[in-house]
């Protein structure tokens, strides 16, 4: 019977996100539930009916979507799920979110949908998505002169309108920092090579158009993100 959920499931999501204008299109919520299945591999022991739903349902109700925020909690009730139940999936989907920092004290399930949703910001699928969002809301690729902004505030990482707010400016932003927010093992091998990616990328991207200024910036942040992780 939870086969058949999930599989409608799928379906709901799919459909839900086919024009989504955020950065969460359907193939994302997709690749999070193939995440999460892989992280379930290692973790036997979490509730995997509530891994795979809370997966596939995690961005229903992003800020981004302007939603009423009641959108998971009518799709889950109209399952005729327990409340117990659905309580547990509206619990852990809360427990996802970047711009609220690493959270302590999760549940196995919250921190294994939180690792598959960080691992498709990362590597190749990350790079794409990050130029994807900027285009859609017509922010630029590169500005040479404009040095990202350090020690963002929540307000600040979401406000478009900054001037720092381009495309590579988001990588130090936010994806050169999911490596040490990831909480599984499995979780955090794959997002070690993906962020290898996004390194290498970000040094050709830098090299092809010979900005030094830009390069030293990336290994200096580097290797404060590094001395950040140790102290942690
Ligand atoms: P997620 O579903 O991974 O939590 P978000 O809602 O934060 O993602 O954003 C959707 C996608 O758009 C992610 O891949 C993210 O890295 C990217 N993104 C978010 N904000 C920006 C931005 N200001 N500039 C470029 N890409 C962005
Ligand atoms: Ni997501």
């Amino acid at each position: 019977m939870h086969q058949k959920i999930i599989e409608q499931t799928i379906t709901f999501s799919k459909n839900y996100h086919k024009e989504d204008p955020s950065g969460h299109d359907s193939s994302h919520v997709i690749r999070v539930y193939e995440n999460a299945c892989l992280l379930l591999k290692e973790t036997q022991k979490a509730d995997h009916f509530i891994v795979k739903m809370s997966a596939l349902l995690h961005d229903i109700d992003d800020h981004k979507l302007n939603t009423d925020g009641l959108q998971t909690q009518k799709y889950l009730e109209s399952l005729r799920l327990e409340p117990n139940i659905i309580q547990k999936i509206l619990q852990t989907i809360a427990g996802v979110s970047f711009s609220k920092g690493f959270k302590k004290n999760l549940t196995l399930e919250q921190k294994i949908v939180s690792d598959a949703d960080k691992l498709d910001a990362m590597g190749a699928i990350g790079v794409c998505r990050a130029i994807m969002f900027s285009s859609i809301k017509n922010r630029p690729l590169f500005d040479p002169d404009i040095f990202p902004k350090e020690n963002l505030t929540p307000d600040e990482y979401n406000d478009l309108t900054r001037k720092e707010n381009n495309t590579i400016n988001h990588f130090f932003d936010k994806l050169l920092k999911l490596k040490n927010l990831i909480h599984t093992e499995t979780g955090k091998k794959e997002a070690l090579k993906r962020h290898e990616f996004l390194i290498t990328f970000l040094e050709n991207f830098f090299l092809e158009q010979n900005q030094t200024q830009w390069l030293n910036y990336l290994h200096s942040y580097l290797k404060e993100e590094a001395k950040n992780e140790k102290n942690n």
